[in-house]
């Protein structure tokens, strides 16, 4: 197998692929309301056996490291448990999700059982008023139990936390605490604008340097060196805990990006910010899914600028 590189330099071995644009949270970061209503049509979303094929012959270009599973909410996935073991069964051992972890409990054993190893799971807020504005859902108490569940059963858990100011920022001293108090790495993410916030997002914006300061204000904090290829850059406390910050806005980091996109329907995606999918569902030869990556290479930028596409669609 040999590596596919692009002008730049940078090889691409991490793939994330959206199982499905429907979701059971509607956090305003991510969705409008309306979003949630005109979502693919389950038979145009692609099956479990069609998504391995696919990853399969997109592992034998790019010998892929690393499948992380988003969505939508990967959870709401009915095959997901069978998809996970046929990617498994690929080679590819390295196999994360991204999840709002409502239906996380229930279903994290056998997911664990069938190759999964890593999940990041959404929490934005630890008081039911807050969980709520942001994801305008109940389940604050499912989310917990499924991030626990997960610790408990030896997965690598991390928090993922979207700060908008005025909306959970307040959250941000109590989710840390929490974090601290089970173990778990916390990541505090800078509002981007994508899908309906495209252009929109200065009102809520809270800096990766506002985030500093709100903690820097209770905790002595460290930073600590970034390693390629990570989204967060990490700081230690001085009673020994850490914690990230993603700050897609002031610090993107593009240059050691090393990821792809598939969406639901088998489109391939060269960076967060392309608005133009590339299909290669019905794409059957080696040759024509070579110029589909290549194309897909062709979209990755040096600088997150933004896009018109959902979150929903891209899974981030
Ligand atoms: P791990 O490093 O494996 O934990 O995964 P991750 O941080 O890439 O995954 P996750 O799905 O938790 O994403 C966290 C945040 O990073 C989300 O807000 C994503 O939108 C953002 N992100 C992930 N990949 C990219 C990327 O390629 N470019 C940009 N600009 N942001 C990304
Ligand atoms: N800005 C920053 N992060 C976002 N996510 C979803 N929408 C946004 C946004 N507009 C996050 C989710 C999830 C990850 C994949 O992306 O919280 O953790
Ligand atoms: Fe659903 Fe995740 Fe979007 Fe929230 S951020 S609406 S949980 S896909």
């Amino acid at each position: 197998m040999r590596t596919l590189t692009d002008p730049i330099g940078r090889s691409f071995n991490v793939l994330r692929v959206s199982l499905l644009d429907r979701c059971n949270f509607a956090c305003t970061y991510c969705v409008c309301e309306d979003e949630l209503n005109t979502t693919t049509p389950k038979s145009a979303v692609l099956s479990s056996d069609e998504l391995i094929d696919l990853i399969g012959r997109l592992h034998h270009l790019l010998h892929l490291q690393t499948i992380r599973l988003t969505g939508g909410e990967p959870l709401l996935y009915p095959d997901l448990t069978k998809l996970t073991k046929g990617i498994r069964q690929l080679g590819i051992q390295d196999i994360r999700m991204t999840t709002n972890g409502f239906l996380l409990a229930k279903k994290v054993v056998a997911l664990q059982q069938a190759g999964l190893r890593s999940i990041n799971v959404s929490l934005d807020a630890l008081s039911e008023s807050s969980f709520y504005k942001v994801t305008k859902r109940t389940g604050l108490q499912q989310v917990v139990e499924g991030i626990i569940a997960a610790q408990e059963i030896g997965l690598e858990v991390k928090i993922n936390t979207v700060i908008m100011a005025g909306e959970n920022d307040q959250e941000i001293l109590p989710l840390l605490d929490f974090a601290f108090r089970h173990r778990i790495k916390i990541r505090f993410l800078e509002l981007m604008g994508m899908g309906h916030l495209f252009g929109d997002t200065d009102s809520k914006f809270f800096s990766r340097q506002a985030i500093l300061d709100r903690i820097s204000s209770v905790y002595e904090i460290h930073e600590q060196v970034k390693k390629c290829g990570d989204t967060a850059t990490y700081w230690c406390t001085s009673c020994g805990h850490s914690f990230g910050i993603i700050a897609n806005e002031s610090q993107p980091f593009c240059a050691d990006c090393n990821r792809l996109r598939l969406d639901c329907q088998g489109n391939i995606y060269g960076c967060l910010s392309s608005n133009t999918p590339i299909p290669l569902r019905e794409v059957n030869s080696q040759q024509g899914l070579e110029a589909g990556l290549h194309a897909a290479l062709g979209q990755k930028q040096m600088r997150f600028s933004g896009s018109e596409m959902s979150m929903l669609t891209i899974g981030g």
